[in-house]
């Protein structure tokens, strides 16, 4: 990592310092984000580098408005514009990593066209799967008050919590959501997002594991096992 890298990872450290899960998982994507790139040809690595480190430097700042306004996508690459130009990056590196950075989301609107960006968006989606996304479930649901598993009929649920009855409407109260229904909501359908078949390969593992777990713990919770 060079000193203009280094600058931008402490930018991001900065703004994420009251949140060590979210640095852990920006070092995971940016892996993952590598992990994907060797697969592919043409990839501009330094767009992807800064791309996966600054993807979330807003996040804290989403979580904390309470109006619920704020887009953490968009607001980050508005953030990474002036730590990259500060850095010293050409003004070309900064707009594919802004670009990078605003398509991101799972439910926003703009949508990944670069190949960096179509990592990065694979790479953030792969870190809610498998052994990581189960840990990940469960250290949400204990700061929402979640309960370890919920028997509700998924259609039954989605209609009554998920505002517009959908599933991807917000959820109504969050202390009723459960890890399992998150992940017959909204986790089983990654792949079919995703834009690399390397991505969906790895994710399409990591629900076999996932399915695994959930299986086994209502076996659990029922006596069977
Ligand atoms: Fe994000
Ligand atoms: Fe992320």
């Amino acid at each position: 990592m060079d000193e203009r890298m280094k600058k931008v990872r402490q930018a991001v450290e900065h703004e994420l310092v009251c949140s060590a899960h979210s640095m852990a998982h920006v070092w995971r994507v940016y892996r993952l984000c590598l992990k994907l790139a060797e697969k592919e040809t043409n990839v501009d690595v330094e767009v992807l580098e800064l791309a996966s480190l600054l993807h979330d430097i807003a996040r804290v700042r989403e979580d904390t408005d309470d109006t619920g306004m704020t887009d953490h996508a968009v607001l980050g690459a508005a953030m990474a514009e002036p730590i990259l130009r500060d850095a010293g990056y050409p003004e070309a590196t900064i707009r594919d990593v802004c670009s990078c950075i605003e398509t991101h989301r799972f439910r926003g609107d703009a949508v990944p066209v670069t190949i960096e960006a179509k990592l990065l968006f694979d790479a953030d989606k792969i870190d809610s799967l498998g052994a990581v996304g189960i840990a990940r479930a469960y250290i949400l649901a204990a700061g929402y008050g979640e309960a370890m598993y919920s028997d509700e009929n998924v259609a039954d649920y989605v209609a009554r919590n998920h505002v517009g009855g959908t599933a991807t409407g917000r959820i109504r109260v969050l202390g009723e959501h459960t890890p399992n229904l998150e992940f017959e909501i909204a986790f089983k359908r990654i792949p079919d997002r995703l834009f690399t078949p390397q991505a969906r390969a790895i994710a399409t593992d990591r629900l076999v594991v996932m399915e695994a777990f959930f299986d086994r713990l209502k076996a659990e919770l029922d006596g069977q096992a």
